[in-house]
């Protein structure tokens, strides 16, 4: 049995320069999918799967999303006079609990490995979760849900993982792979961004982990990894074979958010899962594919 998981870490100091020049002086996290930012679909996500402390680990221009997380008196005023009771409540209900979200910051982007180990004053000596929120998941049962639930059986850590084309290998962390029951996967080993020829399997690792403590021990001997980077798939290398260690191929479907087709492929299906966007989402993808936009303002 794994210990409970009640904290869950989000960096989010990242510079985000795939999505230049959106994200000169906007946090990529704070992009919106439909009509909220990427880091409250993280957030709830957390929250949804019984997480009760979060911590945000920042860095420079991200004051964006401190604000995004806090009470706004004034916009409630607004609101409140306005009658607008549906979009007070939507407002209201971002803000968590007092004390249940904590800032931390990371001063240099040096990777999300130390990104992660920037919060391990904060996490304390108990299993926890990270959750990228660039990787948006839409599925009925929340992912990190669907992997504290695993973890209450298998113990140890876990990684949300799918299979990707081979040609992609060299754009994630991609697992070599055990004993494997369809669902959950024995992880033997773990390679940052390998060439498609060099890569064990197709199996990548998405933006979700549980992780033991004794992760920030190897983080902390600060090792570069690809691209330069202190990169969290090396230390958790390196906890393989100390303790359990499994991928597992959550259900539903996962978007990049921090790539641009990605992006937009996210807004389309979240978009076509809301019952108040669906039709109109439908009506304008329909007409799109077929090759005649709608007249203006017809959406
Ligand atoms: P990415 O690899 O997507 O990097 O980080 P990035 O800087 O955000 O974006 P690009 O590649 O330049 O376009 C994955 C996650 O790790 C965080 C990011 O904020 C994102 O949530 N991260 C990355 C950090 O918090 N610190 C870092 O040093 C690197």
């Amino acid at each position: 049995m794994a210990g409970r998981i009640r904290t869950a870490v989000l960096p989010v100091a990242g510079l985000g320069t795939r999505f230049l020049p959106a994200t000169k002086a906007i946090p990529k996290e704070m992009l919106p999918v439909v009509d909220r930012p990427l880091i409250q679909y993280a957030v709830d996500e957390a929250l949804a799967a019984g997480i009760e402390n979060i911590v945000l680990v920042t860095g420079r221009n991200k004051a964006a999303i401190e604000d995004h997380f806090d009470r706004s008196p004034e916009l409630d005023r607004v609101l409140e006079s306005r009658g607008k009771e549906r979009e007070l409540e939507a407002v209201s209900r971002i803000v968590p609990e007092a004390g249940r979200i904590s800032y931390t910051r990371q001063p240099d982007a040096l990777g999300l490995g130390h990104a992660v180990w920037c919060a391990r004053e904060l996490v304390g000596n108990e299993p926890f979760a990270v959750l990228l929120a660039d990787d948006l998941v839409l599925a009925d049962v929340p992912c990190l849900k669907q992997m504290i639930e695993a973890a209450a059986d298998t113990g140890g850590s876990i990684v949300a993982v799918e299979d990707v084309p081979r040609e992609h290998t060299s754009r994630y962390g991609i697992l070599d792979v055990g004993a494997d029951d369809g669902r959950l996967v024995e992880v033997r080993g773990l390679v940052e961004k390998p060439d498609p020829a060099d890569a064990p399997s197709t199996l990548s690792v998405i933006g979700r982990y549980v992780l033991m403590p004794e992760i920030f021990g190897h983080l902390g001997a600060m090792d570069r990894g690809a691209g330069g980077e202190i990169q969290l798939t090396d230390s958790m290398a390196k906890m393989i074979g100390h303790s359990p260690f499994h991928g597992l191929r959550f259900s539903g479907r996962r978007f990049d958010c921090g790539s641009k087709a990605g992006f937009l492929e996210a807004n389309i299906a979240f978009a076509l899962a809301r019952d108040d966007m669906r039709d109109a989402a439908t009506k304008l993808v329909r007409t799109y594919a077929a090759g005649a936009p709608p007249a203006a303002g017809s959406a």
